[in-house]
Formats: C-alpha cells, sequence, structure tokens
C-alpha cells in the first residue's frame, strides 16, 4: 500500500485539501493516520489525465494567487545541491525497491523448484494440485493487476514533485506544507499559513527554533544566534536559517490563538495610498525585512503617523504576507489620521505600528464551511480571514456576502471576482443597500440568503461591519440554525 499526504494527494490530483477531507468525512476515501493510500486516490479520481501538466500548472496558478506571498519571493527552482540529495535520495528508494524485487523473483525460483520438488516426491497423486499451483503463480507473476496504469502514472508524477519540493511535517500540531526552492522553513510555513513562531527573520533572536524529527535541511543563511551544545545535540534548528533537503519532521510550537502572539511595536512606512472608491482609500505599510508583524488574519492594530496621529484598524492582508500591511480606510470618518491621509501622507513616510489585538480570528478546526458576511469596509478584516482560509486551503466552502452602501459596485469587487474564478469552493455575492433605505434592504437581502441558506447549522459564520449589520447579520445567522459559539462578530 502506498500511502500519501494529504498535502501531496491533494496536489497530485488538482484538488484542495478541504476537498480530500471532505471526501474523508462523507466516507469516499479513506484515510490513514491522516495519510491516503494511493489505490484509493486513483480510485477516486480515475479521470485526471497525469500526462497533461495543465491541472497541475492550475493548481500552481490558484496558489500562487492565493498564498499572497510576499515580494521578492526566491525562484522556485531548487539548486544543485537540494536536487541532488533529492534525487539521492529517490535513487536509495529505487535501489531499496530493486533489490527486493530481485529478493522477490529469488524466493519465487525457490518456491517453483520446491514445488517441482514435492510433486517428484509425492507421485501421481500430488501432481494435480501442484500444477495448479504452478498454473496459478505463473499467471499472478504475469499479470501484476495490483498496480494499473493510472496508479504508476501517478506514482511518477509523486516522484518529480518530490524533487521539485520537500513536504514538512510538523509536530504536533500535525500541519503540512511544502518547501519549494531554496525558501527557508519559517518563509514556506508562513506562506502556507501557519502561525510559526519567529521574532527576526534573520537568524538573531532564536524565536523559530524547531527540533528535526526526520530528514535532512541545508543552511541557507549564517546566523548570529548561537545554539547551545544541548540544543545542538537535540537536532535544533533556526527555521528562518534552513530549507528542507528531504522531506521532514520538525517538532516546533504555533501559535493556537491571540494569547500566544506577543504585543509588537514595529516601524513600518507607507508603501502606497491607493483609492478604490469614491469614499475608500487602501493604505499599504511596510516592515522592515527584519522586524515583521506577528499577527492572526482578522486581528487589529494601532497605526501612528509621524505627525503623531493614531487610529486603530483591521489588516486587512493575510499574516502569510506579513512584510506588506493592508488597510482599508473610509475617508468620511472623522479622524485626524484620516484627515492626514486626505492631505496625502509622502509614500516612505514613518508609520508606527503597536499591536496587534482583537478575537476575531479563524478557527481552524473542524473544518467547517465558512460564511462571510461584511459591510462596507467590514470587509478589511474578512478580506484577512478569507486570504488566511483560501491559504490555508481546508474549509470545504467558502462563501462571501458583501452588503454595500457606495453608488455602484463594492470597493475592491475584482479581486473577489478573481477568487471565485480561481476557486471552485469560493462564492461570492454583492448586495447594493445606500441609504435611506438602507435597513430595508439588508432585511430583503437577509431574506434572499436565507433561501440559499435555510440551515446553516454546519457552518463557522464570520460578521464584520457596522454595528447595526453585526447584530442583524447574527440575528439573521441565529434564525438559521447556527449556534452563538460559531457566530465570530466584529465591529467596524
Ligand atoms: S526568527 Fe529570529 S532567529 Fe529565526
Amino acid at each position: 500500500m502506498k500511502l500519501l499526504s494529504l498535502s501531496r494527494a491533494a496536489r497530485l490530483v488538482g484538488q484542495s485539501r478541504g476537498a480530500l477531507q471532505k471526501q474523508i468525512q462523507d466516507g469516499g476515501l479513506t484515510s490513514f493516520e491522516g495519510k491516503i493510500d494511493l489505490d484509493e486516490l486513483s480510485r477516486l479520481y480515475p479521470k485526471i489525465e497525469l500526462e497533461d501538466n495543465s491541472m497541475l500548472e492550475k493548481v500552481e496558478e490558484i496558489i500562487e494567487r492565493a498564498r499572497f506571498k510576499a515580494r521578492n519571493r526566491p525562484s522556485a527552482t531548487p539548486d544543485r545541491e537540494t536536487l541532488a540529495a533529492r534525487v539521492s535520495l529517490l535513487s536509495d528508494e529505487l535501489a531499496q525497491a530493486r533489490l527486493e524485487i530481485s529478493n522477490h523473483n529469488i524466493l519465487m525460483e525457490k518456491l517453483r523448484s520446491k514445488l517441482n520438488g514435492m510433486a517428484q516426491e509425492n507421485g501421481a497423486n500430488a501432481l494435480p494440485l501442484v500444477e495448479q499451483l504452478q498454473t496459478w503463480l505463473k499467471q499472478q507473476l504475469v499479470q501484476p493487476h495490483s498496480v494499473t496504469e493510472e496508479q504508476r502514472r501517478l506514482l511518477a508524477r509523486d516522484m518529480v514533485l518530490r524533487v521539485m519540493a520537500a513536504q514538512v511535517h510538523l509536530n504536533p500540531s500535525g500541519h503540512e506544507f511544502l518547501v519549494e526552492g531554496n525558501n527557508t522553513l519559517l518563509e514556506s510555513g508562513l506562506s502556507a499559513g501557519f502561525a510559526l513562531n519567529y521574532g527576526c527573520s534573520n537568524g538573531n533572536c532564536g524565536k523559530c527554533k524547531a527540533r528535526l524529527l526526520s530528514g535532512e535541511v541545508k543552511k541557507v543563511r549564517q546566523h548570529d544566534y548561537v545554539l547551545t551544545e544541548a540544543e545542538k545535540a537535540q537536532q535544533t534548528i533556526l527555521m528562518c536559517s534552513h530549507t528542507a533537503l528531504t522531506d521532514l519532521v520538525l517538532e516546533t510550537s504555533e501559535a493556537g490563538d491571540s494569547t500566544d502572539i506577543p504585543q509588537q511595536s514595529i516601524p513600518g512606512w507607507v508603501k502606497k495610498q491607493q483609492p478604490v472608491s469614491e469614499t475608500i482609500t487602501v493604505l499599504n505599510v511596510r516592515t522592515p525585512r527584519t522586524q515583521r508583524l506577528r499577527f492572526l488574519a482578522g486581528q487589529r492594530v494601532n497605526l501612528t503617523n509621524e505627525y503623531g496621529h493614531r487610529m486603530e484598524l483591521p489588516v486587512a492582508s493575510c499574516p502569510c504576507d506579513e512584510l506588506n500591511l493592508q488597510f482599508h480606510i473610509n475617508l468620511n470618518e472623522q479622524n485626524d489620521f484620516i484627515d492626514d491621509l486626505v492631505r496625502g501622507l509622502k509614500t516612505g513616510s514613518g508609520i508606527m505600528i503597536d499591536g496587534p489585538g482583537g478575537e476575531f480570528i479563524l478557527q481552524e478546526e473542524p473544518p467547517h464551511p465558512l460564511l462571510f458576511l461584511a459591510m462596507d469596509t467590514g470587509f478589511a478584516p474578512v478580506k484577512s480571514l478569507i486570504e488566511h482560509a483560501l491559504t490555508l486551503d481546508v474549509a470545504e466552502a467558502v462563501h462571501l456576502y458583501r452588503f454595500y452602501s457606495e453608488e455602484g459596485i463594492p470597493y475592491l469587487d475584482n479581486l473577489c471576482r478573481s477568487w471565485q474564478d480561481a476557486f471552485d469552493h469560493f462564492t461570492y455575492h454583492a448586495f447594493p443597500c445606500a441609504p435611506p433605505q438602507q435597513n430595508k434592504l439588508i432585511s430583503m437581502f437577509f431574506t434572499k440568503l436565507a433561501a440559499d441558506h435555510p440551515d446553516l447549522s454546519q457552518y463557522q459564520a464570520y460578521i464584520a461591519g457596522p454595528a447595526s449589520f453585526v447584530e442583524a447579520a447574527a440575528t439573521f445567522c441565529r434564525a438559521q440554525s447556527l449556534s452563538d459559539e460559531l457566530i465570530h462578530t466584529e465591529c467596524v
């Protein structure tokens, strides 16, 4: 039995991990300690054309679009040393498999001569039985029906993927991610959406320590942080300074909730200010490469500009791109910070970032379908949560409903439509709710929504927007059988 991790299996057949998890939950696919049998996979996805790269490329493309990675990410092609190590590992496996086949053939020969010997020793009485056994044995050896052509191709594709990307399994969380090119373990884990412990990203602080339980790593950056002899003896490594040569099992801690994230003060700067509608501007803030903001998707921070004006805002970007933070600001609000924005903050001007805070965060387990209801700039924390959910790739379905009071279309409408185009399990609807009929329109759209989702009891709902909208949306969710602990709200 050939077992594959969920990540590898999903990548091989061009499905999301969430889709495979749903198959496991529904009993369509069996998993063995979190791993999937190749036979079952090829039975479930017999139509995957493995010689055709388009499926794999489609998956790569949507992953690339969804990961929202930091700019300047190194090339995804492993270097020569990494390729050589992985090919060498596969060569060892091949040599081992050949040895086993050779032993198997020797055993078969011995069995045949044993049967011949038995036929001679036991005379005519034993002959029919021995001949029957020999014929059966011959048939079994000529028709190795246990491996189909599809499975053989699936295995071959898995070999190629193993050369191009190593897989990391984290203990005790059980999270898995792939390491491409010479990316560090830390970069890869963060890009995959996991809240790994780290500080400087630069080999100075030692906060990204992990114990290497199996596999081989390669140092890609010299680090100033000095590991003790005891740590070295325990195979401790710094994730920000190493990449994976082979598949790895690491023991490390991850943030489970907001209490695991430290309070930080980070000197950032304005990267860009971009109006996205008549009233809303997107402020992009950059953090230093060696001092990135650790936060959970959906959390808030305080921004203080160089005039000392301060504003608390939800981060609208994914924690997987912790260098580039995005904020959505309604310019109609009364605030000195906003007045400075309207006058135009210069690119490069300093912004102090303090935080993070807030409990409007993604509940990872179990993988419920996700319902997002956002009004106006309530879309900011919801965007962060959706990007994180799409990066984690575990939700079986993600539905976004936006209510907006602007004229025309909601801001960043194209972004939401691009998610819908890229992800089969993502749906998007936008409802115009401009005053003066706003409350009436909102309640009318909830009635429409109730027809789409008469029973929300299996969902997790995330609601963000003005307080009156949040209250109405939470009431709607309860009326559709969603329990309070699965309703998460944020007033913006
Ligand atoms: S994050 Fe500071 S040493 Fe790795």
